[in-house]
């Protein structure tokens, strides 16, 4: 059976978790913060992120690409421009899934020598993280569904819906605009 596309959050209940975390980074980085984004999934989350956020903040990005899903062999394909040794260093998720990604961002950003590293996810999908992690600040924990809307995507589409919705992977994958007449007016494809 496809899994059903359903709304995990809406917009009201996305901005609502931004600015929640936006007060919790305000509190636990009194002297400033630098967030670092990873391309292009967690670009409108940082972007809102940042502005909930009454401390001074910096932000760098970095972009990757895997080599091969699900086993975390990932290569940093552009770098941070700064450097981060001896901040505080808030690494920006989109989303949180077997973990392997994370853990090798972790390692590598931990060999610079930030005063503190942590993580900042919009979702998190627990029920498939396969390298256990600690996430400080977390927007959502959803479902065992593939995640759309707010920066995810599912072959280039769906990155800016204001909301987060959960799709079937199959149906996805066997047609990427699936669920395009159901977000967008206009259904043609580019
Ligand atoms: P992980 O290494 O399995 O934790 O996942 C790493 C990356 O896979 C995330 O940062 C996303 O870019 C992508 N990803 C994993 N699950 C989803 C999803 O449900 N929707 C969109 N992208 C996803």
């Amino acid at each position: 059976m496809p899994e059903p596309l359903r709304i995990l959050a809406n917009r009201a209940e996305v901005r609502r978790a931004v600015r929640r975390l936006g007060t919790e980074l305000t509190e636990a980085y009194p002297n400033g913060v630098v967030l670092i984004a990873v391309l292009k999934g967690s670009l409108i989350f940082l972007a809102d992120l940042c502005r909930e956020i009454r401390v001074p903040v910096e932000v760098d990005f970095l972009a990757i690409s895997t080599y091969e899903p699900d086993t975390g062999r990932v290569r940093i394909v552009k770098d941070l421009d700064r450097d981060i040794s001896g901040r505080a260093v808030v690494l920006v998720e989109d989303i949180v899934d077997t973990g392997l990604t994370l853990g090798f961002l972790q390692a590598e950003l931990t060999r610079r020598e930030p005063a503190s590293l942590a993580v900042c996810t919009l979702a998190d999908k627990v029920a498939r993280r396969i390298l256990p992690t600690p996430i400080a600040f977390r927007g959502f924990e959803v479902p065992d569904v593939f995640v759309i809307g707010y920066g995810l995507d599912f072959a280039g589409r769906y990155r800016n819906l204001d909301l987060i919705a959960g799709g079937d992977l199959d149906v996805l994958t066997a047609d990427p605009d699936a669920y395009v007449s159901h977000f967008y007016r206009g259904t043609a494809r580019a």
